[in-house]
């Protein structure tokens, strides 16, 4: 029997077998692929994931890790009967430091949970997505994940000070010690982050927070042309302390609304793209900065509209309009694509894909939103009501070609934020060279010898 040896270091409740299981834990976000995995186990501590590579090394069983499952490039399915490692017992947050402001936390630990304990202590967590309710740290640090505070926080990566990783080669490694300065060699840390998995099992990690911002002003603005959004994007992000800036389109706007009816229209102006605008407060005359920089965007025409949020719920009804884009989409499959740009090539390359699209898809329904102030850009092809998500994923192979084409003629990535995974492998060298490459085999060969470690994701 496969899965026998298990049971020498879990216990019976740390191991599923049952359909409803394997449907549930062999899937993320994505909804194309139908989950296949053997088993699910539950491990509760390094040395039990140590236990598990080792089984694995020996049956040479492939291991899929498994967090939130909220990815969206397929990284975290299981369809050629692995086994899934499942965070979900590991979600303790084990001790924290005033003195050096760090949490040392298990790998599944919910993002969410974590921006709370950060704000219990007076400090912030600053990693904020849509999915911080159900993704773990553990995931975040996998996919370096992004998401709504990068401009002004950075990515995952920049809050990691060290984790406990057992490598494919079953070897537990402490990478960093919690060090600010650490000139010792090459940063494993860094290698481990943003690895989706295939390299080494996050156990555990040290969290940086920091301090919490001042009160937001939280602006939601009408654009009549994608040509001026980074015109805006510079007038503010020269003048005012941004936290966020992000943009979508109308229909996006008309998706979230058809799905969540405590949420109404936020400007009267109906525009073809909309911008959300946080800055940061600094003393009491921001406000007036702030409008200041709002009405002379206005003034040059830059925008149509526009209101800053003047209560707590207010801001929370805006966001809660940007961040509800995907969920009010999924019943769509949407097939995206989650691309970046340097700052300079947004505009030229946004006005140049939607002539492209236009042209190659003139009757597909696209829903464009993302965090623009970074470069990085979803845009979601809805599936046509008439096809299952099978069929539309297949179809969705030429959009591919057509999307990655104009991304690597803007020296952009194929996936800015949410992975590689399975969705997006074959597009690889689109962003990356094959030195690049083949450098990345080399590693992955060094640190997984037997292919235990996510096994046909980012790479065959
Ligand atoms: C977001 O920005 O809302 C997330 O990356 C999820 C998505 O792209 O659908
Ligand atoms: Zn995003």
């Amino acid at each position: 029997m496969a899965l026998t040896g298990l049971d020498q270091f879990l216990k019976d409740d740390q191991i599923l077998t049952g359909d409803a299981d394997i449907k549930n834990y062999g899937r993320d976000w994505t909804k194309f692929f139908t989950p296949n995995a053997q088993a699910i186990v539950f491990p509760k501590s390094t040395e039990e994931v140590f236990e598990l590579v080792k089984w694995a090394r020996t049956t040479k069983t492939a291991l899929v890790p498994s967090g939130g499952r909220t990815g969206l490039s397929g990284g975290a399915v299981a369809i050629q009967k692995e086994v899934v490692v499942s965070f979900e017992k590991m979600n303790k947050i084990l001790s924290y430091s005033d003195e050096d402001r760090i949490a040392r936390v298990q790998a599944g630990v919910v993002t969410e949970d974590l921006q709370n304990f950060a704000s219990e202590k007076g400090q912030y967590f600053p990693v904020d997505f849509a999915a911080k309710g159900s993704s773990h740290i553990g995931g975040n640090i996998a996919t370096n994940a992004g998401g709504v505070k990068v401009i002004r926080y950075g990515l995952m990566r920049d809050w990691v000070s060290s984790m406990t990783v057992v490598t494919g080669r079953g070897e537990v490694m402490e990478l960093n010690n919690d060090l600010i300065k650490n000139a010792s060699g090459y940063d494993l840390r860094h290698l481990m982050i943003g690895s989706e998995g295939t390299l080494g099992l996050v156990t555990e990690a040290s969290i940086k927070f920091t301090r919490k911002p001042n009160d937001p002003l939280l602006f939601l603005v009408a654009l009549n042309h994608l040509d001026n959004t980074m015109d805006v994007f510079k007038a503010f992000r020269d003048q005012t302390n941004l936290l966020a800036f992000e943009i979508y389109d109308e229909l996006a706007l008309q998706y979230v609304l058809k799905a969540q009816s405590n949420l109404s229209r936020p400007l009267e102006t109906v525009a073809p793209f909309y911008l959300l605008i946080e800055v940061e407060s600094e003393g009491d005359n921001s406000e007036e900065k702030v409008l200041s920089v709002f009405e002379s965007c206005l003034e040059k025409e830059w925008l149509t509209d526009g209101i800053l949020s003047q209560s707590d719920q207010q801001s929370k009804d805006l966001w809660a309009i940007r961040e509800n884009i995907t969920e009010a989409c999924a019943h769509r499959t949407p097939y995206k694509n989650d691309v970046s740009v340097k700052i300079s090539e947004v505009t030229p390359f946004l006005k140049d894909l939607d002539i492209v699209l236009k042209k190659e898809y003139p009757s597909s329904e696209v829903v464009w939103f993302g965090h623009v102030g970074d470069g990085n850009l979803h845009i979601s092809i809805l599936r046509p009501e008439n096809m299952t998500p099978e069929e539309f994923y297949k179809s969705s192979q030429s959009i591919d070609d057509v999307v990655f084409s104009k991304v690597r003629e803007y020296k952009g990535s194929v996936s800015a934020e949410h992975g590689v995974g399975i969705i997006k492998k074959k597009h690889l060298n689109y962003t990356r060279s094959e030195a690049e490459i083949s450098a990345m085999k080399a590693i992955k060969a060094y640190f997984d010898p037997d292919q235990i470690l996510n096994p046909g994701k980012i790479f065959d």
